[in-house]
Parts: structure tokens; sequence; C-alpha cells
């Protein structure tokens, strides 16, 4: 048996740990060969990989990144991509492919399971979790341990100077890494895409705060936040390779407004890519582990076509479909509820 492997889309921790033990289960158990593809779907298409041995993945379970490199986009962003992907796969005489992705990748996946009958296997990931069809995606737990860990630490500065601190956390579509980071760092406000902010109402609970005493705050904002006022301005930064808005900097106008409006000296910090580096915490490190050995099992079983996902902590077999083009959002009730008690 022959396994072909890539991991697409923005990196996360926990991406080597799948890696590994999807190989070492395929090489130990099964007497299966493997093969890792560079840079995501570009190696599909230029067919350029390396043979992944248990020497080969030594060592990469904790390490941050992918030993394999990633990219966004896919085969049908090319006139003859989704040609190249399949003569790859004949010429290497793959048995089956694990994708690791996002969204966009395993949209990809689902498209070539479902219009050209390719073996294909999905494994959710992003520290974005906004996969449609899991209950958490790995690197998302890592990721909103970092932002946690920044909060509690920019708590002490904010306390030392009487200042308000804007951290600005990533999240493009769903507001996951604010909600749960600005929890459990007790944020005095938390801003998501899911549900546009009113800036003066942002001021207001500010100001309610510190009129009970209390000299310090932070704002949590997720960086695809929206105002409903229509003259918030807004960052605007282009676009990126793939056409998408590129994000980034809505700290920035929230916290000259927060400033504005109560007059309290207002900082910024944005984490950015930090939440995506560096080594995957213990509950990512098991998550990924699981995913790799279950993914080698519907191989083994040729049940190709679906998507591993987390549910009430057992990793079931969905259809890949699931995520075309969707995105799992937040829960708006229990932002409301937090909101109720412990937002100003
Ligand atoms: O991986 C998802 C994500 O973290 C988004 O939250 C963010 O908008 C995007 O990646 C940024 O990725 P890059 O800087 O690699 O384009």
């Amino acid at each position: 048996m022959k396994i072909g492997v890539l991991t697409g889309g923005g990196d996360c921790p926990g991406l080597n740990a799948v890696i590994r033990a999807l190989t070492r289960s395929a090489i130990s158990t099964h007497g299966a060969e493997v093969v890792g593809f560079y840079d995501a779907w570009d190696g599909v298409m230029d067919d350029r990989a390396i043979p992944l041995t248990v020497d080969a993945v030594r060592g990469t379970l904790p390490r941050g990144g992918t030993i394999l490199g990633t990219r966004r986009g896919g085969p049908y962003d090319h006139a003859d991509g989704v040609r190249r992907v399949k003569e790859t796969m004949q010429v290497r005489g793959l048995d089956a492919l694990i994708v690791i992705g996002g969204n966009g990748s395993l949209t990809v996946a689902s498209r070539l399971f479902a219009e050209e009958g390719l073996p294909v296997v999905g494994i959710p990931k992003t520290i974005d979790n906004d996969v449609v069809g899991t209950d958490v995606c790995f690197g998302f737990t890592t990721a909103v341990q970092i932002a946690t860990d920044s909060i509690d630490r920019l708590h002490s500065t904010a306390e030392s100077h009487d200042r308000v601190v804007v951290i600005e956390v990533m999240g493009r579509d769903a507001g996951w890494i604010a909600l749960q980071s600005g929890i459990a760092g007790g944020a005095t406000v938390i801003l998501v895409p899911e549900q546009p902010f009113d800036i003066n109402v942002v001021a207001d609970l500010v100001r309610r705060r510190h009129a009970r005493g209390r000299q310090a705050s932070l704002v949590v904002v997720a960086e695809g936040a929206t105002a409903v006022n229509s003259d918030f301005p807004l960052p605007e930064y282009g676009t990126d390779h793939m056409g998408r808005p590129k994000l980034g900097g809505i700290s920035v106008p929230v916290a000259q407004e927060i400033e504005r409006l109560t007059g309290f000296d207002t900082r910024v910090v944005q984490i950015g890519l930090v939440q995506r580096g560096g080594t995957p915490c213990a509950y990512d490190r098991v998550l990924c582990t699981r995913l790799g050995l279950d993914a080698v099992d519907a191989i083994v079983e040729r049940d190709f076509g679906k998507m591993l996902a987390m549910r009430s902590d057992r990793i079931e077999r969905v259809p890949l479909s699931i995520v075309n083009g969707k995105t799992r959002t937040i829960d708006v009730a229990l932002y409301q509820q937090v909101a109720d008690v412990f937002f100003g």
C-alpha cells in the first residue's frame, strides 16, 4: 500500500504530530509506504515529494509548523491542475491521499473525490476552528492558550499603568479564539465577526468599569470583527495572492476610538502569527496522534471521501462534502450569556 500526504492552508501547531502518527501507523502496522508532498497541492501538481520513513518523522511530535511546507490554493486554480494531480497519483501508484487542511484544502479534496473519484481522506486543521462537522480542529486549543497567556500578561502591565489594552487575535470569519481566550483571560469586552459591534457601546462598557474604580481594561478583538457604525474607520490592506482581504489591524481604530470617546490611555497589541507558531499543547498532540492513526485505518478500510471529525471525544468519519464552502461560527447564545454577565 502507498499513501501520499500533504499539508495545506495556513500552518498550525500539530501538523507534524499528525504526519508522524500516520507515518508510524502506515509503516509499522501495515507495512505501507508513505510519501509527503511539499508545499501542499503545488507539490502534488509538480510531483515534488519525499519518502516519509520512521527516521524522517523522529522528533517531530512537538515541532511547530510543517516539515512538508504549506501553501494556499490548489488544482482548481490552474487550468491543468486536476490533470496533474491525477497524473502524479497514478505515476506514483498511490492508493490514497491524506489531505490535512482547513476549509480551502478540504473543499478541494471533497471535489476531487466527488468529481474525479480520487481516494482521499481529509483531516481538519486550523487555529480558526471554523471547519464545519467537527467539534474542534487541532491547533485551535494551542492558539487559545497562547492568546490567553498574552491576555494574562497584558492585565498586569495595563493595571500598573491604568491603561486600556486592545488585543487583536486571529479569526477571519469566526470568533472562536477571541471568545475562548476572552473568557479564559477575563476580558472586559470581546468583539467577534459574528456580532458586529457598536463602538459607542464598547466605550460605555469600558467607562462603566472604570466608574467602579477599575483603572485597566482588556478588550479582545478578532481580526475579522466589523462595526455597525457606518463611519467606523475599518482598515484596508488590499488582498492576498488568493484575492482574500488581508486582515490584521482592526485593533488600531478600535483603540483610537476608545481613547477618543473615553479619554483613557489606550494601547494596541496584535499577537498575529505568534498564535500559529511553535509547539502544540498536550491536548493537540494527543488529538493529532489519534487523527493520524484513524486516517490510516480509514484508508485500510478503503473508506474514502471522508473527513475525520472529533465529536464528543470520539473521532468519526463524516462525508468530506459537509465542509464545502461553509464556515463554522461561534455559539452566539454563549457569547451573549458571557456578555450579559462579564462585559464592562
Ligand atoms: O489560518 C487561518 C488564519 O490564521 C486566519 O485567521 C488569518 O486571517 C490567516 O490565517 C492569515 O494567514 P496568512 O497570514 O498566512 O495569509
